[in-house]
């Protein structure tokens, strides 16, 4: 099939790189003309895992192209996919202006039958809106049909996801696109809903505020655990193991991030509301959320006794691991309140220096977690990167001057850090519990 992508960022990548891969004709566009000149050298644009294999494989083999020529692009396409962004307005509402105009475009474009299919993340409606668009700006009767099938990939295995959705939601208005999009997902061999339009837009908002609800559900307990001596990963475990609940997005810690769950939550707020609807459930979803950091830097001031002139050696700043992105990561929040308390802030991160310094251009760098944990006073952990599962603590422990250790992610064994030496402070299990007195408190520094 000739398929057309139309932005290509972490979703509009990995799409075009795997149905390019499964041997269909791909075209990614962007508007960006130094995107498209890194992935014409072979070059991704983002840090994502198999990637860069597959899109050198993909040129190579000239199933896969990459342009700014929107037009073109869609003249040659049968199917065409929308993959622009659409983040939030101050109000939470998803800002459309990207989608509106490649619609226009591709209303301009249209040359023959083609399917449209919405991928970005878009409120309940979008599709038709993008419908009128396109008969708005086509010129001539070429018929065409909108798709929604929204996107479920997670950043840092964004291909694997691809490859093996757990779900296909193809919402159409017509049996001709539903079965084209079918041919096309056929290759993977999973599980496909056909539905129709606003159905598949609400699929993804509600998917994403249920995961979120998950997450600051399980924050919520954490604190109680922290105040009863409890152990919230043993509390997340015994729900986890009844099937009606189920393990995953049940880890406490410092709260969601990324591009999308506070952008979604916030947009299905704006849709409920916009209908008359009550939001508290979903409000307090975000609520909870923002409190974690700030809890978390209360925290550690109170335990070090304030954090003016202290070092604080901050490990991770992506919103999660195995990716580069950092927007609207709980670092940003972390270092914001640190800088506020006067602390002074290492900061390392295995991927995510480089979009980080664009936010925090004047914080030290550091080239390896050790080097962070020079001098520090305190660790916070913020980001579950496997590399700092597998530190040498013993070594970390020799390099700082005082001994505290924040887990924002629950990623080290307590008793474990006890020994080696460290004041160990993880999220919902409280050091007060008897196993988990701190033997050197106050004896270093
Ligand atoms: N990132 C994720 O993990 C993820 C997962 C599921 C769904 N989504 C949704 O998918 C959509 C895209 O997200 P993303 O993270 O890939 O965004 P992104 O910001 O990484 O990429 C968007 C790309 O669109 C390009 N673009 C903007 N206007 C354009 C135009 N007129 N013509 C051509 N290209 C244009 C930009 O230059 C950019 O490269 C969003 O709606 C998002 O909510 C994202």
């Amino acid at each position: 099939m000739n398929i057309t992508v139309i932005g290509t960022g972490y979703v509009g990548l990995v799409t075009g790189l795997v149905f390019s891969d499964l041997g269909n004709e791909v075209i990614c566009v962007d508007i960006d003309p130094e995107k498209v000149r890194s992935l014409l050298e072979g070059r991704p644009p983002f840090y994502e895992p198999g990637v860069e294999e597959l899109l050198q494989r993909n040129l190579q083999e000239e199933r896969l192209h990459a342009t700014t020529e929107l037009e073109s692009a869609v003249r040659h396409a049968d199917v065409i996919f929308i993959t622009v962004g659409t983040p939030p307005r101050e109000n939470g509402e998803p800002d459309l202006r990207y989608v509106e105009q490649v619609a226009q475009e591709i209303g301009r474009a249209l040359n023959g039958y083609k399917i449209i299919v919405t991928k970005s993340t878009v409120p309940v409606g979008t599709g038709n809106y993008v419908r009128r668009i396109i008969e708005d700006h086509r010129q001539g009767d070429h018929e065409f049909d909108v798709v929604s099938n929204p996107e479920f990939l997670r950043e840092g295995s964004a291909i694997y996801d691809t490859l093996y959705p757990e779900r296909i939601v193809i919402g159409a208005e017509s049996q001709r696109a539903a079965l084209k999009i079918v041919e096309l997902y056929a290759p993977l061999e999973r599980p496909m809903l056909i539905t129709n339009l606003p159905t598949a837009e609400i699929i993804k908002y509600a998917s994403n505020a249920f995961l979120a609800l998950k997450i600051s559900f399980v924050n919520s307990i954490s604190n109680l655990c922290e105040r009863v001596g409890a152990d919230v990963t043993q509390v997340a475990k015994g729900m986890g193991y009844d099937s009606r609940i189920g393990a995953q997005f049940l880890q406490a810690g410092l709260g969601f991030g990324g591009s999308c769950f506070p952008k979604d939550v916030k947009a299905l707020i704006y849709s409920s509301q916009k209908h008359g609807l009550d939001t508290t459930l979903l409000q307090s979803i975000l609520d909870i959320n923002e409190q974690r950091a700030f809890d978390f830097v209360e925290r550690m001031a109170e335990k070090l006794g304030g954090l003016k002139g202290k070092t604080v050696a901050v490990l991770g700043l992506s919103f999660k691991a195995n990716t580069d992105d950092v927007r609207d990561a709980r670092s940003i929040e972390v270092i914001g309140a640190l800088m506020q308390h006067g602390a002074d802030i290492r900061a390392y991160d295995p991927a995510a220096m480089p979009n980080f310094q664009r936010i925090y251009p004047d914080l030290t760098y550091c080239r390896s977690a050790y080097e962070a944990a020079e001098n520090a006073d305190a660790i916070a952990l913020v980001t579950e990167w496997n590399e700092f599962k597998q530190l040498n603590m013993e070594r970390i422990f020799k390099l700082m001057r005082k001994p505290f250790l924040f887990d924002g992610r629950n990623i080290y064994d307590p008793m474990r850090m006890q020994k080696i030496g460290f004041e160990y402070y993880g999220i919902g299990r409280t050091v007060e519990a008897p196993l988990l007195q701190p033997a050197l408190h106050g004896a270093r520094g």
